[in-house]
């Protein structure tokens, strides 16, 4: 019977014969898949493993330092972190169309990963968090349509001629199994059940223009959303939650003034995979509180609806 801790034996000695003594690199997202591979690594090779973690300035509130708490500080994982905020929001200066920042982001990311990348001499392998699911998925794209689908979301990967072998450790697994590799391993909860993020990380969840302004009242909305559904006791029900930016201004009363604010969406969906997506049906008094708070911390903010939406027809993300 396969165990997590049968497996990340195995892992650790394959990896170790198929490495050698040579150097791994890895992009660390701080999502669960290569969180776990690197950390699987690390066990195995140490700091021959030097993971790249960049912040694209697109990240949710304290991201960031929760993904270095982790991985660099408790797991003592061999990190360079990479703060490329003013570079990112410079090729999304002026940008409204989805698919274009989805393209700019993912040509700076590549730019951004090579160039440290090429600071670190002779490398070998580029270490992935590949699961089963993405290999059957690659393998039966072949329709034009779904194969758009599929580039589409690997935007923030890496392309394929890069120069290394690649070392995929989870390439046979399904989610639920990493989740228990990454709980054997140490990983704490909020690493192991975190919600899946897009590469292009805030960014698609501000309609229109990407701007600091914008991005502050996002983050500070998403993170209110993410707080009240963890207080609920609903956060490993729930696929993902999160607020999206409208560029929609709307009326509102604060005190005795009237104000001219932005209407924000709050989004909860149900799936299993992300194919398919139900609306999730959080209890009004959650709503209530999200809804409250939002308007009351975040005074950009006159307005706040719930999307509901099922997945088809519509995407989970909004843009
Ligand atoms: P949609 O919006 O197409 O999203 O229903 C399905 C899943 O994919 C995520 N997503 C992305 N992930 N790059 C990514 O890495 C992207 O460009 C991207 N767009 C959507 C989305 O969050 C959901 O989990």
């Amino acid at each position: 019977v396969w165990t997590p801790s049968h497996f990340i034996e195995e892992s650790i000695q394959r990896i170790k014969d198929e490495v050698g003594q040579a150097k791994v690199i890895c992009a660390l997202s701080g999502g669960v898949d290569s969180s776990v591979a690197a950390t699987l690594i690390h066990k195995a090779i140490g700091d021959r493993l030097v993971c790249i973690f960049v912040n694209n300035g697109l990240l949710r509130l304290n991201e960031a330092e929760e993904v270095l708490g982790v991985l660099r500080d408790q797991q003592h994982l061999n990190i360079r972190y990479v703060d490329a905020t003013d570079r990112f929001l410079s090729a999304l200066h002026g940008v409204m169309d989805p698919e274009e920042k989805r393209k700019r982001i993912g040509e700076c990311f590549i730019r951004v990963f090579e160039e440290e990348a090429s600071k670190l001499g002779e490398i070998e392998f580029l270490a992935q968090g590949t699961l089963y699911p993405d290999v059957i998925e690659s393998a039966t794209a072949d329709t034009k349509a779904a194969a758009k689908i599929k580039t589409h979301h690997n935007v923030g990967g890496l392309p394929p001629d890069l120069k290394f072998k690649l070392l995929e450790p989870l390439k046979y697994l399904f989610k639920d199994e990493v989740r228990e590799v990454g709980k054997n391993l140490g990983l704490p909860d909020h690493i192991v059940y975190r919600h899946p993020f897009p590469g292009p990380g805030l960014a698609v969840r501000i309609i229109g223009e990407v701007t600091p302004e914008r991005l502050d009242i996002v983050r500070r909305c998403d993170a209110i959303v993410r707080q009240e559904i963890e207080k609920a006791g609903m956060y490993r029900e729930i696929w993902q939650a999160f607020a999206v930016l409208t560029p929609i201004r709307t009326v509102g009363v604060m005190g005795d003034a009237r104000t001219y604010g932005y209407l924000v969406a709050v989004r909860a969906v149900t799936s299993e995979d992300a194919m398919t997506a139900h609306w999730a049906r959080i209890p009004h008094e959650v709503l209530d509180s999200i809804g409250s708070r939002i308007v009351n911390e975040v005074h950009e903010v006159t307005r706040v609806v719930y999307d509901i939406t099922n997945k088809p027809p519509g995407t989970i993300e909004w843009e």
